[in-house]
């Protein structure tokens, strides 16, 4: 494995264990997994004709993860197809997220076979970049979210709102199949924990989600991590 995502995968492993998140299977990738990487044809069909090169890069390291993730648990030649919002459709059995960025591909799979039930996950890596401008941070944000910006290192915990809420869109989404905006996820930091609660309340719900999001720094990026028994 190539030093930073031998670095990464480490870092995610420990935090993963340390915060007693049940059993999962994580694989971390980069350009270097795709010389051996091929796509299944069915697999090619989920991006479009006119996709660009990094798209294409991204989609590929995206599956080489999760190719990776699924063959640790025995689970081999899975075809991760797409679904009508985007989401990765698993095998049966099993359930998982893909995030991918700046050239690093991550998934983190779960299976019945591993004694516990997970019925959807959501994850997600951000890098720590000065490109968002602090006056766009109430478009994302609000309330005591702004709050907790405002006392220190605002931009990484801008990075760690926008990573948190990405990676809980991800796993409302593949699981209810419901759409939200980033100010209708609340989230409040708990830092024993490293992690976010979150509340989604959203005028069209009938009910309200709430849990929890682990967040933590991983080399120069911000990773997250949400999961529903
Ligand atoms: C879907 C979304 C969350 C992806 O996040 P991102 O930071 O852009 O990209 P990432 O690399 O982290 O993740 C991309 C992967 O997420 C997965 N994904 C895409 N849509 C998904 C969905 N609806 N549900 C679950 N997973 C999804 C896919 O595997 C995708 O990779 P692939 O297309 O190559 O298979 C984001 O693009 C999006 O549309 N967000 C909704 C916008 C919004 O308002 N969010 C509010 C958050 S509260």
């Amino acid at each position: 494995m190539h030093t930073q995502c031998t670095l990464i995968y480490k870092k995610i492993s420990n935090q993963l264990n340390k915060k007693i998140i049940p059993p999962l299977s994580l694989a971390v990738v980069d350009q270097n997994d795709l010389k051996n990487f091929i796509l299944n044809p069915r697999e090619e069909k989920c991006l479009s004709p006119r996709a660009s090169k990094k798209r294409i890069i991204d989609f590929k390291l995206g599956r080489a993860a999760a190719r990776k993730a699924l063959n640790a648990l025995q689970i081999n030649d899975a075809v991760i197809l797409k679904g009508k919002n985007r989401e990765p459709v698993w095998p049966p059995g099993v359930t998982g997220s893909i995030t991918h960025k700046n050239g690093i591909g991550i998934a983190v799979v779960a299976s019945r076979t591993m004694g516990y039930k997970i019925s959807g996950l959501g994850i997600d890596l951000e890098i720590i970049v000065s490109k968002y401008r602090q006056e766009n941070f109430p478009l994302y944000t609000s309330g005591e979210e702004l709050k907790w910006i405002n006392e220190a290192d605002s931009l990484k915990r801008f990075i760690m709102l926008c990573s948190a809420k990405e990676a809980v869109f991800k796993l409302i989404n593949s699981l209810y199949n419901l759409s939200f905006r980033f100010k209708e996820v609340k989230l409040l930091w708990h830092a024993g924990d490293s992690a976010f609660h979150y509340e989604i309340k959203q005028k069209q719900l009938t009910r309200i989600f709430h849990g929890l999001i682990y967040c933590f720094e991983c080399d120069k990026y911000v990773f997250s991590i949400c999961y529903k028994s």
